[in-house]
């Protein structure tokens, strides 16, 4: 007798590979809750006999900016046909302090339980990134996951983290300690939401733009470069290409990039951040993500045509790129102990060997697993110099080099 898998019966080891048929739907409104509402009907797909079930929570920055989203959104789906709109819209309070709260968490499983979402069901999350990954790891762990539809109103969130397979919340006082890998329903990135932002929230996306282009598309990186100014003063056509190529690499890599969910050492899509990650801490995250990430990805450059054979006219148009941007490229708080001690950090985060993603090349990325330490001074050197050359720095007190 052979067993199910066709093999002799008698073994004692299985090693079987197999995957999961997932569908990433990614869509691009102008005015999502407005004239383009059919879209996200249309993605709440009903079951055979009963109405789609949705529970929808906003994110008060949002709704500052716009008092009547609230019942916008309610008016939309509480119209709608086969939709049943089960709770209020409820606001929560955008920002990492979302992610920092436990209770929160508890809040929003009272909030499942209470309206009896079940795998079916539909939890509609409109915000920052923040509170899409809060929402997430919620809607995750509910009966093994409820459908998540995404709605991201950052420029960060929409050109990167929006499309992301990941959720978490901050631990032990640590950040995105619990979390899952779980892949939305949908993802839905609006234009007019955007137009919330402040300006140098607005700008901050871009230097995900800039990241995933140095790995993977050098027509892009050439566009980026082009059209710096005109983005950083908020222009379309120039915004909107930008973040759609910028979505679309990060969707590709997710679907056909072959490692989803992070089985493999290497992270290329974190080019840039092991530096952040340690520069947002430092500065008691009055850096933001994106401002950080701009420092990394400059550090990165710079050190990469050090070792690496990266031109320099690459790391040089990369940095005035970021400037242009009106994104800083080094802050004061950078100094060797935010460097050597990130590094460290960084490696222990993923486990095992350090890893780090640096470039040859636009769009030929190389894993490294030692960093030399005086090169890595002297690309900070040139990153300052480059700075001071500029106009971009912040200012926060540590050490310089
Ligand atoms: N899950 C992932 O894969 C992943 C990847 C990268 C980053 N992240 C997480 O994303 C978070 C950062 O997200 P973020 O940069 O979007 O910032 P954020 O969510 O912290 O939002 C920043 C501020 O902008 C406000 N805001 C958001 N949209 C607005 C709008 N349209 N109008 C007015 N105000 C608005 C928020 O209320 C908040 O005060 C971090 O917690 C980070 O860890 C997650
Ligand atoms: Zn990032």
């Amino acid at each position: 007798m052979s067993d199910p898998f066709g093999q002799s019966a008698d073994q004692d080891r299985y090693d079987i590979d197999f995957s999961v048929p997932l569908v990433h739907r990614l869509r691009f409104t102008q005015d999502c809750f407005g004239d383009d509402f059919d879209i996200i009907r249309d993605l709440l797909q009903p079951g055979a006999t009963d109405a789609s079930r949705v529970q929808v929570w906003v994110d008060d920055g949002l709704a500052a900016w716009d008092p009547e989203l609230l019942s916008t959104i309610s008016g939309q789906l509480s119209e709608a046909k086969e939709v049943e709109l089960v709770a209020d819209v409820e606001c929560l309070p955008g920002g990492e302090a979302i992610k920092n709260d436990a209770a929160l968490v508890d809040h929003l499983l009272q909030a499942f339980h209470r309206d009896n979402l079940d795998r079916r069901s539909y939890v509609l999350v409109v915000g920052g990134g923040a509170i899409l990954d809060a929402v997430g790891y919620a809607a995750a762990v509910a009966h093994r996951g409820i459908r998540l539809i995404r709605v991201p109103t950052s420029t960060l969130a929409q050109a990167d983290s929006g499309v992301g397979v990941k959720n978490a919340v901050n631990w032990f006082g640590k950040k995105n300690w619990k979390g899952t890998f779980a892949a939305p329903w949908a993802v839905v990135n609006d234009e007019r939401l955007l137009e919330g932002l402040s300006d140098r929230d607005y700008r901050c996306g871009f230097s995900e733009a800039v990241k995933v282009a140095l790995l993977k598309d050098a027509d892009f990186f050439e566009f980026l470069s082009n059209s710096a100014q005109a983005i950083a003063a908020r222009s379309q056509p120039q915004s909107r290409r930008a973040l759609r190529q910028s979505v679309l690499l990060h969707l590709w890599h997710i679907t056909r990039g072959g490692d989803p969910f992070e089985l493999q050492q290497a992270r290329p899509l974190d080019f840039g951040h092991w530096s952040a990650h340690k520069l947002e801490a430092i500065t008691g995250y009055t850096l933001r993500h994106g401002e950080a990430v701009s420092i990394g990805v400059a550090v990165d450059v710079a050190y990469s045509h050090l070792r690496h054979g990266l031109a320099r006219e690459v790391a040089e148009q990369t940095m005035t790129t970021l400037q242009g941007l009106q994104l800083p490229i080094w802050d004061t708080a950078l100094g060797e102990e935010v460097i050597f001690d990130g590094l460290e950090e960084f490696r222990q985060h993923l486990g095992g060997e350090l890893t780090i993603t640096l470039i040859e090349d636009i769009g030929r990325p190389v894993d490294v697993h030692t960093i030399d330490r005086s090169a890595m001074r002297e690309a900070m050197a040139m990153v300052a110099q480059h700075a001071r050359g500029g106009q971009r720095t912040t200012h926060h007190s540590s050490s310089s080099p």
